[in-house]
């Protein structure tokens, strides 16, 4: 079943019912100022960082669901209504709900009053713009009172949430025109203060929230607007909210727009006050200026929708496949480039107060947007690298606002260093910007330590290749990827963490997923050494690259698949000899993708197994058989009812480990089928069972032994967004940035005969018509660059500003 469907042309998903399976949310915001926005306008924003600097309030796992946000009260006659149905529930006349690239528009209608909220974050301003445009299509003169609200946080989540002892004595608001200013804290240790805004002089407003929803009232039913109008309530302590009341007569078929702003703003500590105790609004005031009117309003968006045509401009396909083309050019792009900005922090399931930046997420999102925003990939590596620590290490996350490493999780997890290889490496592939590897940066966030981030990555290889176990397979540390599977760590009590109680590591437990990634990107990093001319270094990775193949294909294959790890006691985990979790996915994936036993034969046997003991009609479940208790010695893992999350669930982040895989073989078929499996646009219509956005990826899916088996959650901030466009533009379609130039190298169902990826590349764009006449799977015959024939599958690096028709013949 649909609740919606896609507008390619627009780039937009068009809900048609507010009642969606859950909310279904959209972004807003690409640089500093963010904010979430449900198809019923709930959402929150915030300045860069959810937890430190959140500017309005949201309460999670409340009941009724999704009732904060921005939302727009309608008074018509005896009437009231939202036009995006939330938080009083009147049914609409009409509804709909488009999200957009970096916009939201919400439409709806009563009793022949049509109004839209438009809702975006314009480019290089701090501040979210929202337009509402009413017009009357009733036969009569209608006057309608508007009312916009929104409830502000006092800037750190985390405390707004729990103390309340201080909290309820500290808000502070300021009242100047038809602008309200959120300045709690800023008479002592703040220089910041936000701002809520209208274009057009209120009737009324309110900033107290008891004033405004009345002290036993609710979002669902504000007093002000179920009764006597805003009343011009000044917030001391308690809630401060923005409010506000207008009056608009419509005549039959007139329109009328308003627009409405909230902004965040900073001042120098010396340029704080205009008046004692009086915010200098100096800047606020010049935000306001800038978007006083509808052309003003039009350009910012228009400058937005710019922006995005320039990033999806990199890499762009024409399939003929319409569900495909859809993702490829617009919704997994787009995720791709929500996960760089909030990597795993906020989001419908992500509270913004827990995890800042993770390590090894922000490594493996760079895979997805680094050809979209090079620069920015640039500056993100080195806040990456710069919370290493000096042995290789690295702290596990970090906070975005202060980019330092967080304590309280330490470090230990230890796929992460290997990670730092795989984004850089990323990043030489597309830019071929090798004076990165130059830039000195901080281990530990210390100065005094700082070392050429080449040093970092030569830290990150020798830190796995010095902390081996007894089979030389590397040790895992608190966790590897799967963060729930903790062999050293034996969570007995209640509240103790999973990953963090316990020893970081002992010298026993060791993972084969790691020594997959040891060969993938250890094999990376030689490449690097070699081209930087450094042959010995190379050969000695090289070397290290081989033994640890040896021992993966020694200790741990398992005659049919790859093992998984070995645990705290020796015991192996992912074998047949398990009880449960017998076979995983992660080492399937990531050993296929290094090319371990692609010669011998074990890499097409594990990758068979996986097909006849993992995969099910909604995509790959992460292990199998389910566990069925807690399992002291394997932790989080087994914690989890069978079928959720790690624990069997259909974890989307490593499916396409196995696409990739499956073409590392030549699979095209298979990958393709895979691919398809899990990929939103080819789910819309089992949304009631699916439940999260048709239009992105969510990190898990109920697994087959989950009573809600094909049920997804935590939608939006996951890795498979950067791993499914990789494995469909890379490894199935075949253009893979190299060190060298652009390699051709399509692996395909048969169905696909012929394809054209226009590629931005190092500056030139190479237009890339792949026909594939017999229907093979993979291998190229011939290629042609403006006509003549090239020897190899690499195109050659070409001009800046060059433009380049490539014809590729497969079979
Ligand atoms: C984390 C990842 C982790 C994955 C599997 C996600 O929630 O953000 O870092 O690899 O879970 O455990």
């Amino acid at each position: 079943m649909q609740y919606g469907f896609f507008d390619d042309a627009r780039r937009e998903y068009v809900i048609t019912t507010p009642r969606t399976p859950l909310p279904w949310i959209n972004y807003l915001g690409s640089e500093s100022f963010f904010a979430l926005c449900s198809n019923t306008a709930g959402g929150y924003a915030f300045y860069r960082d959810a937890r430190l600097r959140r500017l309005t309030r949201y309460r999670y796992n409340n009941a009724p669901l999704d009732q904060e946000g921005f939302h727009l009260y309608i008074r018509d006659g005896g009437c009231v209504w939202n036009p995006g149905w939330q938080p009083v529930q009147t049914e609409l006349d009409a509804y709909s709900c488009r999200h957009g690239l970096g916009y939201t528009v919400i439409r709806g209608e009563k009793n022949g009053l049509a109004v839209t909220q438009e809702l975006f974050v314009p480019q290089g301003d701090d501040c979210l713009l929202m337009r509402v445009s009413l017009r009357n299509d009733s036969g009569a003169v209608k006057t309608t009172d508007l009312f916009p609200y929104l409830e502000f946080c006092l800037w750190d989540a985390m405390d707004d949430g729990s103390n309340f002892q201080r909290n309820y004595s500290i808000g502070e608001v300021e009242i100047d025109g038809a602008a309200i200013y959120h300045k709690t804290e800023y008479r002592e240790r703040r220089d910041h203060y936000a701002v809520f805004w209208s274009n057009r002089k209120p009737l009324a407003f309110d900033t107290a929230r008891e004033a405004f929803l009345g002290l036993y009232g609710s979002p669902a039913r504000p007093e002000a607007v179920f009764g006597a109008g805003c009343t011009g309530s000044v917030a001391h302590g308690w809630q401060p909210i923005a409010a506000q009341q207008h009056r608009l007569t419509l005549a039959p078929g007139a329109e009328e727009r308003l627009i409405f702003g909230l902004g965040y703003l900073e001042n120098a500590r010396e340029e704080k006050w205009e008046a004692p105790g009086v915010i200098n609004k100096q800047k606020a005031r010049a935000m306001l200026a800038r978007y006083a009117d509808n052309a003003a309003f039009d350009a910012a968006l228009a400058a937005l929708g710019q922006h995005w045509e320039t990033l999806l401009g990199v890499y762009r396909l024409r399939s003929g496949e319409e569900k495909l083309d859809r993702m490829v050019n617009i919704w997994n792009q787009y995720q791709c480039m929500v996960t760089f900005n909030m990597s795993r922090s906020a989001s419908y399931f992500e509270s913004g107060m827990g995890r800042g930046m993770g390590f090894r997420d922000s490594c493996q999102d760079l895979l997805g947007f680094v050809h979209m925003i090079p620069e920015r990939a640039r500056e993100r590596i080195l806040d990456i690298a710069a919370t290493q620590f000096p042995d290789g290490s690295a702290y596990h996350q970090y906070q975005p606002l202060t980019k330092k490493g967080n304590l309280a999780v330490g470090s230990g997890f230890n796929d992460d260093p290997l990670w730092l290889i795989a984004g850089t490496d990323a990043y030489l592939r597309e830019t071929g910007d090798w004076s990165i590897l130059d830039e000195i940066v901080d281990f530990d966030n210390d100065p005094t330590l700082a070392q050429p981030l080449l040093e970092h990555l030569r830290r990150s290889f020798g830190f796995t290749r010095t902390h081996l176990g007894p089979h030389g397979l590397p040790l895992i540390g608190r966790a590897d990827w799967n963060d729930c599977l903790n062999l050293n760590c034996f969570s007995e009590h209640p509240g103790e963490s999973f990953q963090i109680t316990g020893p970081s590591e002992g010298p026993v437990a060791e993972s084969v997923f790691i020594a997959g990634m040891f060969v993938k990107y250890g094999r990376a990093w030689a490449d690097i050494c070699r081209h930087l001319g450094l042959a010995d270094e190379a050969a000695e990775a090289e070397r290290a690259v081989a033994a640890m193949e040896k021992a993966v294909l020694t200790s741990g294959w398992d005659g049919a698949w790859f093992r998984r790890a070995y645990d705290a006691f020796g015991r192996v985990v992912g074998g047949r000899e398990c009880e449960e979790g017998q076979i995983f996915i992660e080492p399937q994936g990531m050993c296929v993708m290094a090319g371990i036993g692609k010669e011998s034969g074990e890499a097409a046997l594990a990758l068979q197994s996986v097909e006849d003991r993992l995969e099910t009609k909604y995509g790959i479940v992460l292990l199998q058989p389910a566990y069925t208790r807690y399992r002291l010695e394997l932790g989080e893992i087994s914690s989890y009812p069978p079928g959720y999350k790690e624990n069997a669930g259909i974890f989307c982040h490593n499916n396409p480990w196995i696409v990739c895989a499956e073409t590392e073989l030549g699979h095209g078929e298979r990958a393709f089928a895979l691919y398809r499996r899990t990929a939103p646009a080819y789910l819309e219509d089992i949304s009631e069972i699916h439940r999260t956005e048709p239009y992105v990826y969510s990190q898990m899916i109920a697994g087959k032994d989950a009573p809600s088996f094909g049920e997804a959650k935590n939608s939006w901030l996951t890795g498979t967004a950067a791993w499914t466009f990789l494995s469909i533009s890379q490894a199935i379609l075949g253009i893979k940035p190299t060190l060298d130039g652009l390699q051709v190298d399509p692996c395909v169902p048969s169905f696909l005969r012929r394809f054209t990826v226009t590629r931005r590349y190092r500056g030139a764009e190479y237009e890339i018509t792949v026909e594939n006449p017999d229907g093979a799977e993979h291998g190229v015959s011939e290629i042609r660059l403006d006509g003549r024939a090239l020897s190899g599958n690499i195109l050659p690096v070409l001009e800046k500003g060059a433009r380049a028709q490539v014809q590729v013949r497969m079979g």
